[in-house]
């Protein structure tokens, strides 16, 4: 485990007045999703502390989020499978709450690697849980997915819907929703929220921060986006013979803004006494691949080359969230359109072609 803390810079922050603020433990904290959500925690007056193992990220995310937010994040380099580093992060901080995002998160990958996605994901979230109880900490955040609902009956999806994950990375969610589940049954003291999140896109609007995938994107607007900058010469639509209006898979794209301050939201929910519960969160209106296509051209005036190519394996036809549980329990709602999920999704990618590597 390493800690940077380098001289005077954490002082500063603390000199700036978050010696006070609530300390939120941020897993994955320089990840995608994590890191916007560290921008939208300083904005509100927390103070984050990062773990990471940066296996699937850069450490140059934290200068970003230092110009970003005029904070030098702390920061642990951590992999959730070192307990006692984990324990020793709970001993020398007082940690209010945890947000957890780190975790492996391509499905295909976890076909290949299933040993892997469960000890990194279960084992790591298994170690976080005691390091919480040891360090007398019981507010958890969880970042799911919608993949807990698998082929979903009906759509929209509650989160009443049957969960049944039908990948190993989904099961690893499953599994963790199930712990936390127990978690909170043998002890009312745990506050947990569990968010089910749809499906991310965007990106920060000054263009600094973002979605960097390793090698090639697995995910639509990831793959639009480097088509967009000619990294990619063009887009596979995986099936255009779904149940769909146009025959493309359907989904509920969410702007990373609008799920980052979905986690503010529901730190405020916790209270004693709350038990575990599950969000869903999306917009609540799907999306299908030639539609997004489109919005990304509309957005970046450039044409996205694409040919028709058969059905992935797995994937299902429409998938979109009913977020009336959410909008009423967590008080949030979405407030990003499409057109401003690719606008923002391009800034990234235009002023990042190489994502945080140049
Ligand atoms: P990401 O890969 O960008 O971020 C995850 C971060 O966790 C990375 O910085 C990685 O280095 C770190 N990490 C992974 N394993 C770790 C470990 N053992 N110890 C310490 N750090 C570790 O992914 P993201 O898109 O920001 O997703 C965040 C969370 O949200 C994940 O749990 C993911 O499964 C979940 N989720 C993501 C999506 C999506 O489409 N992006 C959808 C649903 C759920
Ligand atoms: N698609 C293409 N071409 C591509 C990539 C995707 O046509 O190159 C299509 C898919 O077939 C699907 C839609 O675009 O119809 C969205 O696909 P994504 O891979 O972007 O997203 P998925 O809904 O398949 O999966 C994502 C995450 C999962 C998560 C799920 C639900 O990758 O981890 O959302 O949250 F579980």
């Amino acid at each position: 485990m390493s800690n940077e803390n380098p001289t005077g810079k954490v002082a500063r922050d603390a000199a700036q007045g978050t010696e006070q603020a609530r300390k939120v433990l941020v897993t994955g904290g320089g990840g995608y999703i994590g890191s916007h959500t560290v921008l939208s925690l300083y904005a509100a007056g927390y103070q984050p502390i990062l773990v990471d193992n940066w296996s699937n990220s850069n450490p140059v995310v934290l200068d970003r989020l230092e110009t970003l937010s005029g904070m030098r994040p702390m920061h642990y380099k951590l992999d959730l499978r070192d307990a006692a580093g984990l324990n020793e992060v709970f001993t020398n901080n007082e940690i209010d709450s945890v947000i957890h995002f780190a975790g492996l998160k391509a499905v295909g990958e976890s076909q290949h690697m299933p040993l892997e996605y469960y000890d990194n994901n279960v084992v790591g979230t298994l170690n976080l849980l005691s390091a919480m109880r040891g360090g007398a900490c019981s507010k958890i955040v969880f970042s799911s997915s919608a993949t807990v609902y698998g082929d979903p009956e009906s759509v929209p999806i509650t989160e009443q819907a049957s969960l049944r994950a039908t990948n190993p990375y989904g099961r690893t969610k499953l599994m963790i929703e199930e712990i936390l589940r127990d978690l909170s049954a043998s002890d009312p003291q745990w506050e947990i929220a569990i968010l089910r999140y749809f499906n991310p896109v965007g990106a920060h609007a000054s263009g600094s921060l973002g979605e960097d995938p390793n090698g090639e994107p697995n995910n639509l607007v990831p793959y639009i986006a480097q088509v967009a900058v000619g990294k990619l010469k063009q887009l596979s639509v995986f099936g255009d013979d779904y149940n769909t209006a146009d025959g493309t898979g359907v989904r509920d794209y969410i702007h990373v803004l609008d799920l980052a301050q979905a986690h503010l939201s529901a730190l405020e929910v916790l209270v004693p006494e709350h038990g575990c519960k599950a969000y869903n969160i999306g917009t609540g209106r799907g999306y299908s691949v030639l539609e997004v296509i489109k919005a990304f051209e509309l957005a970046s005036g450039q044409t996205i080359p694409f040919e028709i190519k058969p059905r992935r394996t797995g994937d299902i036809a429409t998938c979109y969230a009913d977020v009336a549980y959410s909008k009423k329990a967590l008080n949030w709602q979405a407030k990003f359109d499409l057109q401003t999920m690719m606008a923002d999704h391009w800034r990234w990618q235009k002023q990042n072609p190489k994502g945080y590597s140049e």
